[in-house]
């Protein structure tokens, strides 16, 4: 039976560029697409930026820019990415684009004509100075509970303590440093108390399609005493769905200066890319969703479930729409153990590991060998990663073809032996009868149970070699057909394992298909044999990890490339009793005269204030004639120790900008003060 497949990741919040635990999620998802395409099932696999909420309003201000240009410009940078890392999404939309506007405003509608929807005053710190409501993550203050200075709204970072901005003493907003007053205002809510929700919820969060440990958690939510202000009741709290103005989101109808929340129109996303894919395909949207069969996945991170397993699903069920079939929840990945931060965004960029010529099948196999079904976190080490990628990709499964292919073009034209022996054949009948346990494990998601399955099988293929040795055969007289059979056997069995590993290293998979001569690989073609069929000329398919590559991938980047301002870089931080040491003083032109013999220099007749004037050489003749600088005031150097010169002494030096390379880039400028200073003064 076909499946049809609707499949989305998270939607990433367009603030910032994609970093590696995106390109986690994205491989672990695509490599899941990947095998239901090979297996025949119909697949839309779609994505978007979600553009909307305050920090994403705060940052574009920031950068000077409109949101919607701010988030274009983030959403201009994706590709590269996805293209990178070979992610094949089908369409990549934005939650500001009109079909999600549409979309989130009728879902509310829904939920407000089934008298879910409640308005409430809330009380919230608002900043006088910027004139808005703060989000949680915009206010600091002291740790109510440890007394840690400057921690957000939300929780404290050194004693891991849970509050309300309200509860911080000392906020101060992070926007302006204004005092944040308390201000009251209406609110919506999506009434998830309501018993219909809990009672849906309760089901469909236990019915088996979450996974076990997502599940028992959720159990836990709907346990969990409420706060006062909640109800106090044990269970499920309301959710505040709405956020006031200034806002970057989708009005909330009938209720001007009001927007929502961005996490109610977020997940509506999923379906407005796909609604714009399906459109884009001549597919009518609602007749897709209403098919009874089909299945609808989101993958995302632990750090969601909340969104994903109670608001999505109910605000699904109660605005008349189909409800998620499974959320596949994944671990975080983690760099060297350590944790990558939202807001710091440690860890390995994705760019700089495809800039460094890094093989982009490396990670997906990497990340795939490391993957279970569970909700762990995976780290990135780079010595097991260089160790997987060696010995498992290239040693154990590229070798067993470089081994055979040459024997067979040169000794045989490339044709294939159809008869194999009997070991080939009780070889190859192995390998196809463990294809259901691989499929099982990759259709399961567990990735890494699955790599494991083949390398074991590698293995097995390369005790037949080592047991045939095809390198001996081909030097023996008479053995021929031997060594024709065995090479043979090994191509049969490598396309195998090709298949096996093609929804990890779909690139690889098309290098090997051109080798082999043969059609686009699906899963059912490992049961089926090749018979009298003839390859092409083997080429090399994967270079082993360089470990100094990897090394440069932790290295800081490398200086900016943009030239350094003037053609010099700044000189070496000093402090400021460095700078101090340097006397500059407004100094008056009283008088200024060509230099003979000299084309470069003007000898200057400088009032510093001090009842005496001082003659200082000064390089600027070549910019300036001496009558035009007479009477200007300019700044000098006063404390300079006097220098002989060819032509008098010098007693000090007036300040000029140039380039560092004067030939290329001519022009010396000497500085004027603005108006009202006077000779003497010290500039500091
Ligand atoms: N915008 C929300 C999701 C809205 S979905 C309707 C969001 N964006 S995010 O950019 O912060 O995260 C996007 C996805 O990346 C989430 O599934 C998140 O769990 C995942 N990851 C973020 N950091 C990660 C790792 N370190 N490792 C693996 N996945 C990570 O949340
Ligand atoms: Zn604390």
């Amino acid at each position: 039976m076909t499946r049809k497949l609707f499949v989305t990741t998270a939607l990433p919040y367009a603030n910032a560029a994609f970093h590696i635990g995106h390109m986690m999620e994205y491989i672990q998802a695509d490599t899941w697409v990947r095998l239901q395409r090979m297996l025949g099932h119909e697949v839309h696999f779609v994505c978007a930026d979600d553009a909307h909420g305050a920090a994403i309003m705060i940052a574009a201000e920031k950068a000077g820019q409109t949101p919607q240009a701010f988030v274009a410009g983030i959403a201009a940078g994706r590709q590269q990415y996805l293209d990178g890392f070979h992610i094949a999404f089908d369409h990549w939309h934005s939650t500001d684009a009109p079909e999600n506007h549409a979309l989130a405003k009728s879902i509310y509608l829904a939920l407000r004509q089934n008298g879910l929807i409640d308005v409430r005053m809330v009380e919230q710190f608002f900043d006088p100075q910027k004139g808005m409501f703060l989000p949680d993550r915009f206010i600091k203050g002291e740790c109510p509970n440890c007394g840690a200075k400057d921690q957000y709204g939300d929780n404290c970072e050194v004693c891991g303590a849970v509050y309300a901005p309200t509860d911080l003493k000392n906020p101060v907003s992070a926007l302006t440093g204004a005092t944040p007053v308390l201000r009251s205002s209406e609110h919506f809510f999506f009434r998830l108390s309501d018993p219909r929700c809990v009672e849906f919820l309760e089901n469909w969060t236990q019915d088996g399609r979450l996974q076990t440990e997502v599940a028992n958690k959720v159990k836990e939510w709907f346990k969990r005493d409420r706060p006062a202000e909640e109800g106090g009741k044990a269970g499920l709290g309301d959710w505040d769905i709405s956020r006031d103005a200034p806002y970057f989101g989708i009005e909330i109808p009938d209720a001007p200066g009001k927007y929502f929340y961005v996490w109610l129109d977020a997940p509506v996303g999923y379906l407005a890319s796909l609604q714009a894919h399906l459109t884009k395909l001549g597919i009518n949207f609602d007749a897709y969703m209403a098919q009874p069969d089909l299945e609808q996945v989101h993958f995302i991170g632990k750090d969601i479930v909340t969104f994903h397993t109670l608001f999505w699903p109910a605000m699904l069920k109660f605005s008349g729409r189909k409800v998620p079939d499974h959320i596949y929840v994944h671990g975080h990945l983690t760099v060297s153990g350590e944790k990558m931060s939202k807001s710091r965004g440690t860890g390995i960029s994705p760019l700089r590991y495809l800039e460094l010529g890094l093989n982009p099948e490396w990670l997906r196999y990497y990340i795939a060998a490391k993957l279970s079904a569970r909700v762990e976190d995976l780290d990135f080490n780079p010595e097991d990663f260089v160790a997987r990628v060696n010995s498992d990709l290239v040693g154990k499964t590229i070798n067993i073809a470089s081994r055979a292919a040459g024997f067979l073009s040169k000794r045989f034209g490339g044709k294939l032996s159809a008869d194999l022996g009997v070991e080939g054949r009780v070889l190859l009948d192995g390998l196809r009868a463990h294809g259901e346990v691989v499929r099982t494990h990759l259709d399961e998601r567990d990735f890494g149970k699955a790599m494991r399955e083949v390398m074991l099988l590698a293995d097995r293929v390369n005790e037949y070699v080592d047991q045939h040795k095809p390198w001996e055969l081909a030097k023996k007289e008479g053995m021929d057909a031997a060594l024709h059979d065995v090479c043979s056997v090994c191509i049969e069995a490598f396309r195998i394992l090709i298949i096996y590993l093609k929804p990890v290293l779909p690139a690889l998979a098309v290098q090997v298909e051109n080798f082999l001569q043969v059609k686009p690989l699906m899963w059912a073609d490992a049961q089926r044999a090749l018979g009298h069929h003839t390859i092409g000329e083997y080429k090399h398919l994967m270079q082993r990890v360089d470990p100094t590559k990897l090394e440069a991938l932790f290295e800081p980047p490398a200086a900016p490339v943009a030239p350094p301002p003037g053609g010099e870089a700044l000189a070496e931080e000093i402090g400021i009793t460095d700078f101090t040491k340097v006397d500059l003083r407004i100094a008056k032109i009283v008088n200024a005269e060509a230099v003979e013999g000299s084309t470069k220099l003007l000898r200057l007749t400088l009032d510093v204030g001090e009842g005496r004037h001082r003659n200082v050489f000064s390089g600027i003749a070549a910019n300036y004639r001496p009558e035009e600088l007479v009477g200007k005031l300019t700044v000098m150097v006063a404390n300079l120790a006097p220098r002989k010169m060819k032509f008098g002494i010098s007693e000090g030096m007036v300040l000029a900008a140039s380039h560092a390379d004067e030939k290329a880039h001519p022009g010396v400028f000497v500085l004027e003060p603005f108006p009202g200073a006077v000779p003497g003064l010290r500039v500091r």
